[in-house]
């Protein structure tokens, strides 16, 4: 998968605009990687300076091979969370969905709709008919937010990490 940096998918939901990421960002995903709560969930070196974030959201505009999108309120730029495709399979047309977002803007349905949106974007767009996703097993709100995308448990075991449940998505509508 090439999505090609020219042609940034821009995605409007009701409430949400989700764009390319930018440096301009680098203060907000400096909040978003330095926040343990948010960290506690993932296997990730933190971002601990301006200067990390700015070096992780180098790598990400660099990477051709995942889509990484800036969640933002319509009309405020300011990044409030993540979303992202990555790890595309050409051949089987899969690839992987990962996600986060500020704590005080959890619980409110955001990544629920950006989620649909991006999902109906990979099947319709690009093709995609299978999305994996992994979570840590004690990761009530990710865990619950892929069950109500129609993720399924695949119920395997993790060989290089058993605190991670597998999920699939394959019934897109
Ligand atoms: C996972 C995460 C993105 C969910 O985002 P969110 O916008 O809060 O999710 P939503 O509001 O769309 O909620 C989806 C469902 O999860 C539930 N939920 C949200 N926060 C929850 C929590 N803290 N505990 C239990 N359930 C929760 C919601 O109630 C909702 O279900 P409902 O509509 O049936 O009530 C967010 O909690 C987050 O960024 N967590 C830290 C990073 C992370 O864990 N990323 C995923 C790694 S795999």
């Amino acid at each position: 998968m090439n999505k090609g940096l020219q042609n940034f998918p821009i995605l409007i939901t009701e409430r949400l605009t989700l764009r390319q990421l930018s440096i301009d960002d680098t203060a907000e995903i400096l909040l978003l990687r330095s926040d343990d709560e948010i960290n506690k969930f993932f296997n990730r070196k933190p971002s601990r300076t301006l200067n990390d974030a700015l070096h992780f959201i180098k790598i990400i505009i660099e990477n051709d091979d995942t889509f990484y999108w800036a969640v933002t309120k319509t009309g405020d730029e300011k990044l409030i969370g993540t979303i992202c495709l990555f790890d595309f399979e050409d051949d089987t047309a899969k690839c992987e969905i990962g996600y986060e977002l500020r704590t005080e803007y959890q619980g409110q349905g955001i990544m629920a709709e950006a989620a649909r949106n991006v999902i109906q974007y990979a099947a319709d767009t690009l093709g995609i008919k299978t999305i994996d996703a992994s979570t840590h097993k004690d990761n009530k709100s990710s865990t619950t937010l892929l069950q109500k995308l129609n993720f399924k448990n695949l119920e395997s075991i993790n060989p290089e990490n058993p605190n991670l449940i597998s999920f699939r998505l394959i019934k897109f509508k």
